[in-house]
């Protein structure tokens, strides 16, 4: 059984020595950054362009899965929440990802269409942030899709509840089986929950951090003006 933070069974001496401890190894982890840099004149004038030559050049990198962004949502409590998600498709519309509609995130964003998405690239020390509004893909764009995922991802989608309590791992693997038995064929076609599908996010924000040293960082960021021009600016670190 955990203690709970502040219940007093500590010694409180043991818990501050613990604490400084712990601010010894964290002030310890500093990392200089001079991988690259950016500036209003290098940087593309159109962000979705500049999205793609980051995205490129972080696919040719040694990052294992450079779509892989954190989502944050809030729902109607305005309590911020965020995961991973990983992005299936990027154009000048949006950025694409797949999820359960039922899910915490999906009742959050059926609330609150605003969301956040963030990359981090620790190998080319850059971030990417986006912030802008989701909606939901067409039934057909969601079954194209899920049609081109390995079957059992598609069993995954079914048999999850996504973000509600499960009694066991036992439970989740038995509807698992489940399913697969319901579909023992391997060209039976399995259907697309309706509570599963895609979601595009359309930026009015985005913003291109490159890590630089002494902590002076390049952050330059687009704002999408009413005319759907963007304005660019330069941010302090
Ligand atoms: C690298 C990575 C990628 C993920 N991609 C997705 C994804 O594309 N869609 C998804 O629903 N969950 C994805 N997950 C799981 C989510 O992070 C999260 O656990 C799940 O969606 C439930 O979140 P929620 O309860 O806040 O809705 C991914 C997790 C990781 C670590």
């Amino acid at each position: 059984m955990p203690v709970p933070y502040g219940s007093g069974i500590m010694h409180k001496e043991n818990q501050f020595e613990e604490m400084s401890d712990n601010f010894d190894k964290f002030s310890k982890l500093r990392q200089d950054y001079d991988q690259g840099s950016l500036s209003k004149k290098s940087v593309l004038p159109n962000p979705f362009d500049q999205f793609e030559k980051w995205y490129e050049e972080a696919s040719r990198s040694t990052i294992k899965e450079p779509n892989a962004m954190v989502l944050s949502t809030s729902g109607g409590n305005g309590r911020a929440s965020s995961r991973m998600v990983l992005l299936k498709g990027f154009d000048e519309k949006g950025f694409l990802f797949y999820s359960n509609y039922r899910s915490r995130k999906g009742q959050e964003m059926a609330v609150n269409p605003y969301v956040s998405a963030l990359f981090f690239w620790d190998v080319l020390e850059q971030q990417i942030r986006i912030e802008g509004t989701v909606e939901r893909l067409s039934a057909e764009e969601s079954d194209a899709y899920f049609k081109l995922r390995p079957r059992k991802s598609q069993i995954g989608a079914v048999a999850s509840a996504q973000s509600e309590v499960l009694a066991s791992r036992e439970q989740l693997e038995e509807k698992f089986d489940q399913i697969a038995a319901d579909y023992p064929e391997e060209q039976q076609e399995i259907p697309r929950p309706e509570h599963w599908g895609g979601y595009r996010i359309s930026p009015y924000y985005f913003e291109f951090w490159q890590g630089r040293r002494s902590r002076l960082h390049d952050r330059i960021c687009f704002n999408q003006r009413p005319d759907g021009i963007w304005s660019v600016a330069r941010l302090s670190p």
